[in-house]
């Protein structure tokens, strides 16, 4: 029988790298995006196209973007939070156009500097430009499980939110747990709600593990039918805009639970392991990947020398 498909996409290009302190070097970038291409993801946030004063980390968008080898099957996306961002992408051969705004007007303020209504007209802008060409659109909608500063986001209003982009044609939506707010019976409900309002729409889970709930809110949006989620290598990743925000669900360690759970996700995990391995010395810091630090579940580990000494 054949294993249910999770198609995943990694973020870590775009979502851990915009949280590191130190500038990851082009190249560095590049390698890491090259060797991701080769692991099976259906998709790859490469870089944002945001205000290099925000975001000094990913300045080198352009050239990211330029120099990066395309593996046929894999999508190549970027965040775009403004009209400005949507018009630097273009020139770059982007596959999606994946835009940007916070469910929570505190949490839109704080990160986009400008009002909801602000990024409807300027997202809207884009979508319209962007409606015919080859180029698909994805939005990506922070805080909807939560907003560090509000508190809850109630499901009418994401379901408001959404609607909106329906019917300006967007058919690709994410929904981002930008802070690991979510909880699993929370994450079930909305998922069930915005799949039965919006059956036509590609929807996609984009978790944090800020309070170690990430792999368990997986496993409840599979529950609700969900099989796309965004995950960063690793583990990196965060907001720098949200008080407390950190790592995105690591994809090496949902690869493992998803292999042993009978789903395909098409990655292999040696292999994307192996790529893990490099982050370390490239962000000089630990990272939060459980499965880089202690293998796989049947990983061996050479007993100690007095187990086979005893008699
Ligand atoms: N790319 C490059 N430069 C940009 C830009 C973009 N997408 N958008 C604005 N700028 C530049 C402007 O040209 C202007 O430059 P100047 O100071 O040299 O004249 C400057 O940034 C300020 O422009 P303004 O429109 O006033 O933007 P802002 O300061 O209000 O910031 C955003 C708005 C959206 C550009 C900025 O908040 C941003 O990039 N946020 C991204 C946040 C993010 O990625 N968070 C994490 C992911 S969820
Ligand atoms: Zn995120």
């Amino acid at each position: 029988m054949n294993k249910p498909r999770i198609y995943l996409h990694d973020v870590a290009p775009r979502d851990g790298f915009q949280n590191e302190p130190i500038f990851i070097e082009t190249d560095d970038k590049i390698a890491i995006i090259d060797a991701l291409s080769d692991c099976g993801f259906a998709k790859i946030e490469a870089t944002s196209f945001t205000s290099p004063k925000a975001i000094p980390a990913l300045r080198d968008a352009e050239e990211v973007m330029h120099r990066i080898k395309r593996v046929p099957g894999v999508e190549y996306t970027v965040l775009i939070p403004n009209v400005r961002g949507a018009e630097r992408a273009l020139s770059c051969g982007i596959d999606e156009a994946n835009l940007v705004m916070s469910a929570s007007e505190t949490h839109n303020r704080a990160n986009l500097r400008m009002t909801r209504d602000k990024s409807l007209l300027q997202l809207g802008q884009i979508v319209q430009a962007l409606n015919d060409s080859p180029v698909k659109i994805n939005v990506s909608l922070s805080t909807v499980f939560g907003c560090p500063m509000e508190g809850d986001v109630t499901q009418s209003e994401v379901m408001r939110l959404m609607g909106l982009f329906a019917d300006m044609g967007v058919n690709r939506m994410t929904l981002c747990d930008t802070t690991g707010m979510a909880y699993p019976s929370q994450v079930r409900e909305i998922c069930q709600t915005a799949k039965s309002e919006f059956p036509d729409m590609t929807l996609t889970l984009h978790f944090h593990n800020t309070r170690g709930l990430a792999q368990a809110n997986v496993l409840a949006a599979i529950d609700a039918g969900i099989d796309r989620f965004d995950a960063s290598l690793g583990g990196l990743g965060g907001c720098p805009f949200a008080p407390g925000a950190s790592g995105n669900a690591c994809t090496e360690e949902i690869v493992h639970m998803l292999e042993l759970e009978g789903f395909d996700t098409g990655i292999d995990l040696d292999q994307l392991l192996a790529v893990s391995a490099r982050l370390p010395d490239l962000v000089q810091h630990d990272i939060p990947s459980q499965i880089l630090k202690a293998g796989h579940r049947l990983t061996r580990h050479p007993a100690p020398d007095y187990v086979n000494d005893m008699i």
